[in-house]
């Protein structure tokens, strides 16, 4: 069978950081420095996702100056609107014309006690108002000792993908927990080993061609120093990066991680 052509996504994670003055001389410069690289966005697609308060300065620049870069919201409602202070609706969100938006990141499971059931729901209010969903699953280190490499990562998806139609277009991110924001990526080889086991979850999920097509993104401790042997895994389709994605330089040269011969 012909091997699918999925163009990678490099997606930078601000968390919280960056406010809406930074956010706008952010990407300026990311755009500068990747259009001084002759960066070609349709084989590395860039995506940044700031906090919600950023995202209509970022509107406003990338549609005022054409940038190629897309961007997306770190969180969503499961809900569409109404008595739910505090909350952002997907309708909100593209109203601003985000492309994509975070889900069921590690952070919010273990500081917010985001459920399965919770995360669920966002996808389908992700779905409902046309945003694709970046769907994060992933082990702790007690996980991976307890029930090796992808049992975790694997029943998150199932659960967060249970009432999604086949042909659904979504991303999905395997973020180790162990290894987010601690200096210690997984390896190539783990990130391909829990890379496959997702898709073949996907093919049951959401069908062939769609599992197929979606991209699978490794996120934990990405670095210009380590993308591109994790991008030489086949089931590795991009990267979220965290700390690496608020240095401009570095992030640009994560998103040229084609040009790095050698590393
Ligand atoms: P990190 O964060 O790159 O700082 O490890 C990744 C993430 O949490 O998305």
């Amino acid at each position: 069978m012909a091997r699918v052509t999925r163009t990678p996504l490099i997606a930078g994670n601000w968390k919280m950081n960056l406010d809406h003055l930074q956010s706008i001389a952010f990407p300026q410069k990311l755009h500068w420095s990747l259009q001084d690289a002759r960066h070609d966005y349709s084989a590395v697609e860039v995506a940044i996702f700031p906090p919600f308060t950023d995202l209509r300065s970022v509107q406003t620049l990338v549609a005022a100056d054409k940038y190629d870069l897309v961007y997306g919201a770190q969180d969503l409602s499961a809900f569409d609107s109404g008595a739910y202070t505090g909350e952002v609706s997907g309708a909100f969100l593209k109203a601003l014309e985000a492309r994509y938006v975070i889900i069921g990141h590690s952070e919010r499971r273990q500081y917010h006690h985001e459920t399965d059931e919770e995360i669920a729901a966002k996808v389908a209010a992700a779905l409902r108002h046309g945003l694709i969903p970046v769907l994060c699953v992933g082990e702790t280190a007690d996980d991976l000792e307890q029930h090796g490499p992808s049992a975790i990562p694997v029943a998150q998806l199932r659960a967060a993908l249970a009432g999604t139609p086949a042909g659904t277009e979504l991303v999905v991110a395997y973020e180790p927990v162990w290894a987010i924001g601690s200096g210690q990526a997984a390896t190539p080889e783990q990130a391909e080993q829990v890379a496959a086991a997702l898709r073949a979850a996907l093919v049951e999920l959401i069908g062939q061609d769609s599992a197929d097509a979606t991209r699978i993104l490794y996120g934990g401790s990405v670095k210009a120093a380590n993308i591109a042997s994790l991008m030489r895994q086949p089931n590795v389709d991009g990267a979220l990066v965290g700390g690496a994605s608020l240095d401009v330089a570095e992030f640009s040269s994560i998103a040229q991680f084609p040009k790095h011969v050698g590393t």
